[in-house]
């Protein structure tokens, strides 16, 4: 498959699914709004892997690998969104915050880096007391639209 063929594959469904922008407006950034949602689970991915050692008393050297991937996917959020590209379920007032939007992102990694010190040096109830504080949550309510679909309001993040 050449590359334009994958490229059209990944996102020809989401096209299918979306719908059609009134005549008026401004057509809708799919890839934009498609990529910055990839990364978005990836950071799910890893939360859920988190959760899964520490509720199934799993292999505790991997917690910090798991924050470390979530420290290097954090560092993708920003530029996935830089492209004023509303759309999905943000909130359409993000780009005009971009400075508030920031903030929070950066707030997110220096929790995250809290939590891969504690990882280094601390025992299994500290690292699990600093994961606590990483919050996807805060961001979500002031910056993700409620109640549309895509959402992860179910996962109490
Ligand atoms: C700095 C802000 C911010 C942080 C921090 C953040 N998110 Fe998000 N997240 C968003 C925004 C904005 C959206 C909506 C994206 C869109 O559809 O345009 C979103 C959407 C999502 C989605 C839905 C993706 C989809 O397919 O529709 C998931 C899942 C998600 N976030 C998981 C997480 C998890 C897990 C964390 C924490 C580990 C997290 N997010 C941290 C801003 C954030």
């Amino acid at each position: 498959m050449t590359r334009h063929a994958l490229f059209h594959a990944a996102f020809v469904s989401i096209a299918l699914l979306a719908a059609p922008a009134a005549a008026s407006e401004a057509p809708i950034d799919q890839e934009a709004i498609a990529y910055r949602k990839e990364i978005m689970k990836t950071l799910e991915a890893q939360f859920n892997a988190l959760a899964g050692i520490i509720a199934f008393d799993g292999p505790a050297d991997n917690l910090k690998s798991h924050l470390e991937t979530v420290l290097i996917t954090a560092r993708m959020v920003l530029p996935s969104f830089e492209k004023r590209a509303p759309g999905g379920t943000s909130q359409p007032y993000l780009w005009d915050d971009w400075a508030g939007y920031t903030r929070h992102m950066q707030e997110f990694e220096a929790a995250v880096a809290m939590a891969i010190e504690a990882a280094k040096h601390n025992s299994l109830n500290q690292v699990i007391w600093y994961t606590d504080q990483i919050s996807c949550r805060k961001c979500h309510d002031a910056y993700k639209q409620k109640g549309v679909s895509g959402g992860v309001e179910y996962l109490g993040y």
